[in-house]
């Protein structure tokens, strides 16, 4: 009954879980509301509130999962990509805690462990399946053939998915991050109101970057002819983007899914939080008759239930790293 403590510090959110058995037991996580006043995450501040909020995220996960600190059997982190200084909280952490406790350490990738979060709960994928990660940084296409045997089949170009979310936020003076209240508004707008280019990329790689300028000309001009144009039409203008963004998404993800005979997709990362993309991706299933995984909402942003969960299965294949183990802003899989 291997105990494992998942640490997640990439970003912006400070966590902590504890799974015992394959079963997570307590998911903390901190946010940092600091970063709204900036338009974005302040790297500096994220790696000194991260400082703040680690050990008392940890405390509070031993705590809900009645777990105590000398019953850990490994420490699992994220070791990248993410933010260097933010990285370095957790790692840092991570090292020490497992020095103290004399338990092994296990380094994770947080992009596998996005997709790893599926195997958290009863209704686990079956390898190889599909994955569409789409987060704030990135946007992968990736052929899971086990659970640490993942490949990347396609992947932006140049912004993420949720980057594309959040400078069109910014662009309608929307608080960070926009993906939520884009998502809030689009519900009650109509996504035909508007119509966005859709990139013609080969393959199975996006391209995000002629959207947000299609986007910021297309406001830019409106805004121009009436200065109320946003807040009158703040409901089409986020379903009409939302619609857009998935469509390119899930465009390309069905034509992996066929080019590749995949009948199980899922999807993984901060973005398939979105309600326009989830209910897009069942659609889609429910129409070549696949089978669609879609994480709770709890799991789709960053946490560290996926780190304890990833961190698991690495346990049972007995692969531990030792205390020379620095972070990696970027890390590829
Ligand atoms: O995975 P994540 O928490 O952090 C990274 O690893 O980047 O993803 C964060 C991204 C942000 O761009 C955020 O705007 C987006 O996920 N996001 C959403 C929603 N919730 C979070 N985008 C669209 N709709 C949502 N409901
Ligand atoms: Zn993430």
């Amino acid at each position: 009954m291997p105990v494992i403590l998942g640490i997640e510090s990439s970003c912006d959110d400070t966590s902590a879980s504890v799974c015992v058995d394959g079963v997570i037991l307590s998911n903390v996580i901190a946010n940092q509301s600091i970063h709204e006043a900036y338009g974005g995450v302040v790297p500096e501040l994220a790696s000194r509130i991260h400082q703040q909020n680690i050990v008392p995220a940890v405390q509070q996960a031993l705590l809900n999962a009645k777990v105590n600190k000398n019953d850990i059997d490994a420490v699992a982190f994220t070791r990248g990509p993410g933010l260097l200084g933010s990285l370095l909280v957790g790692v840092s952490f991570a090292k020490a805690f497992a020095l103290a406790q004399n338990a092994p350490l296990v380094e994770i990738n947080h992009m596998q462990a996005h997709i790893l979060a599926h195997f958290i709960g009863d209704h686990k994928p079956v390898f190889p399946f599909l994955c569409l990660t789409v987060s704030g940084g990135h946007t992968q296409i990736v052929l899971v053939k086990d659970y640490f045997e993942m490949e990347i089949i396609g992947q932006t170009l140049d912004d993420a998915a949720g980057e594309a979310m959040d400078k069109t936020s910014k662009i309608l003076g929307l608080p960070y991050p926009g993906g939520p209240l884009i998502d809030k508004y689009a519900r009650q707008g109509n996504p035909d109101a508007y119509k966005f280019p859709e990139p013609q990329i080969a393959g199975f790689d996006f391209s995000f970057s002629g959207l947000k300028t299609s986007i910021l000309y297309f406001i830019r001009d409106n805004v121009a002819k009436n200065p109320d144009f946003i807040s009158e039409n703040m409901a089409d203008i986020c379903a009409s983007v939302e619609k857009r963004i998935a469509t390119i998404l899930l465009n390309k993800f069905e034509k992996a899914a066929k080019q590749y005979g995949i009948k199980q997709l899922a999807l993984a990362g901060g973005v398939s939080a979105n309600t326009g993309l989830r209910l897009g991706l069942q659609a889609l299933c429910e129409k070549n008759g696949w089978e669609s995984f879609i994480p709770a909402m709890q799991y789709c942003t960053d946490n560290a239930a996926m780190i304890a969960i990833a961190g698991y299965y690495k346990y049972l294949k007995g692969e531990f790293v030792g205390q020379e183990i620095a972070p990696m802003a970027r890390m590829i899989f």
